[in-house]
């Protein structure tokens, strides 16, 4: 295996699939593997180097599939193990990489595991969960909160005890602390490793651990929030150092064979921080946060979060997502005048960052956030808390293939979540062999980027004028300024010592001794 093999990663775009939503192929108006497979040279025909897929295992979907029955088992909505195997043969035919979900920190209450946790208080897996004893009033062990609604905890009448969730009643808490616990569910990585999967997405590996003290959350500075969830600071229910230990028994395990990427997803209010003690030497290398999946985007965010994640990790290698299954489509959140200009200075920037950028399936489309009708919805968050949060069922409306009845995405009559018409106006048979499209973009754009080397190299920031951001990736023998405007507003600004010759453009030029950037306007140059 040569070196680049080995760190397949750096330097590689991965591409995300939410299965449901990707392609039907059995007509039930819901994605599947198979949908995968059959579509996989559209993946690679973007230029990206793999795909990260969302859960596929075996779940009733409370939480359409990060509640898991059993992790080593296809959900039959999303077809058999023999499908998986026909698809990693297939994605390495076409030199994908396949990486998976592996969701740690809780089960499905159907799973086997929680059926005998909850028998009685002597199983052998008694303590795989977190049980706790109520107050003696009756009432929850303590304020832990979930995020889905309501409190964190549900009472069990078989062991008259309260089990913790974060999320919906359906996901009962692991409790990792249990040693037979932890190496259970790591053991779950070998089951896949085997399979010949190349790398772990590994679900709020923030929430792994609880404190074993089941300490009060204080409360949060959010004075804003309409989740209660919201309303406490999360300094007990998560982010304890154990989750730093387990990240190296992951990484070493993983490292038992080459070229298995390990990244972690941290939801967590001290985002740079984290990423950093995650992907710290001997830890995993990379994660992602939810820095930029808030409600906009600055020089400075980018520039302070970048800044602080290499200071503590200079070898980490960052994950980035502007979209994904669990927030709005990122032009529906950051909103900017010209709209087909600040799409493509978006994919720009999110690929130019160092690290691994993620694309989410329909940012290559410009797509934006679906308005979806209360009697439609179906993610348990919106349910809860609408229309102050309307959840995320409309950022994961199925992709738009072509224009037409189910959108080429299903020939079933309904589709899981409705496609919007605007969607099926930006199919992706629309959208094909345009040259003026975003997707014919998109695939230029990666394909010049995959041969910039200094797009693997360091950063350094340039303080340049406020809304323009600046920084210069490099490495021996190539040096490119990447200018981004993330205003609506035109900046014109000295070029001096910048570059003289663009490198790439994306609406903003050089004139005379100026750089000159129209709103959201973006220009790579060279010297
Ligand atoms: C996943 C979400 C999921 C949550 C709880 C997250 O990290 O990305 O989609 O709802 O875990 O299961």
């Amino acid at each position: 295996m040569t070196h680049d093999e080995h760190n397949w990663w750096r330097g590689a775009v991965l591409y995300q699939v939410y299965p449901r939503s990707f392609r039907d192929t059995n007509g039930d108006g819901v994605g599947d593997l198979n949908g995968i497979t059959d579509n996989l040279e559209y993946i690679a025909s973007l230029g990206v180097d793999g795909v990260w897929i969302c859960p596929f295992y075996r779940s009733p979907m409370a939480d359409f599939g990060y509640d898991i029955a059993d992790y080593r088992d296809v959900d039959p909505i999303f077809g058999s193990l023999a499908d998986f195997d026909r698809l990693i043969e297939r994605a390495h035919a076409l030199g994908l990489k396949v990486v998976i979900d592996q969701v740690y920190a809780y089960t499905s209450t159907e799973h086997a595991w929680f059926a005998e946790s909850r028998s009685d208080r002597t199983n052998p897996k008694a303590d795989w969960y977190l049980w706790a004893d109520p107050k003696p009033d009756g009432s929850p062990p303590n304020n832990w909160m979930a995020a889905f609604g309501g409190i964190g905890w549900t009472w069990d009448s078989r062991r008259r005890q309260y089990y913790h969730h974060h999320f919906t009643p359906g996901q009962p808490h692991l409790n990792l602390h249990c040693d037979g616990a932890r190496a259970a569910v790591i053991d779950v990585a070998r089951f896949w490793l085997a399979r010949g999967v190349d790398g772990f997405r590994l679900d709020v590996a923030n929430f792994w651990f609880h404190s074993a003290g089941l300490e009060d959350n204080p409360p949060s500075s959010d004075t804003d929030a309409v989740k209660p969830w919201d309303m406490q600071a999360h300094v007990h229910d998560r982010s304890q150092p154990q989750a730093l230990g387990m990240a190296a028994e992951i990484r070493a395990l993983c490292d038992e064979r080459s070229g298995v990427l390990t990244m972690a997803e941290l939801a967590t209010s001290q985002p740079a921080r984290r990423m950093a003690e995650f992907t710290s030497p001997g830890r995993l290398h990379s994660a992602y946060s939810w820095v930029f999946l808030g409600d906009d985007i600055s020089p400075e965010l980018v520039r302070s979060t970048v800044e602080e994640v290499l200071a503590s990790a200079p070898n980490s290698w960052p994950a980035w997502s502007f979209s994904n299954h669990d927030r709005p489509r990122v032009l529906s959140r950051w909103r900017r005048r010209d709209r087909a200009r600040w799409a493509r200075t978006l994919v720009a920037l999110l690929t130019s960052l160092p690290g691994l950028p993620i694309i989410y399936q329909g940012e290559e489309l410009a797509l934006e956030e679906a308005d979806i009708p209360f009697d439609k919805l179906r993610d348990p968050e919106g349910i809860a808390f609408w229309p102050e949060v309307k959840g995320r069922d409309g950022c994961r409306t199925p992709l738009p293939w072509s224009a037409g009845k189910g959108a080429g995405f299903t020939t079933a009559a309904e589709s899981w979540l409705p496609i919007p018409a605007a969607h099926e106006a930006s199919s992706i048979a629309d959208q094909t062999g345009r040259p003026d499209s975003m997707l014919s973009f998109v695939r230029g754009w990666l394909a010049w980027r995959k041969r910039q080397p200094a797009m693997t190299g360091g950063v350094q920031f340039l303080d340049l004028a406020d809304d323009l951001l600046v920084f210069r990736r490099s490495t021996e023998g190539q040096s490119l300024t990447c200018l981004f405007n993330l205003s609506d507003d035109e900046v014109v600004y000295p070029s001096d010592g910048l570059g003289d010759r663009v490198a790439f453009d994306l609406g903003g030029r050089v004139a005379g001794s100026d750089v000159v950037l129209p709103g959201s306007a973006a220009l790579i140059l060279r010297s």
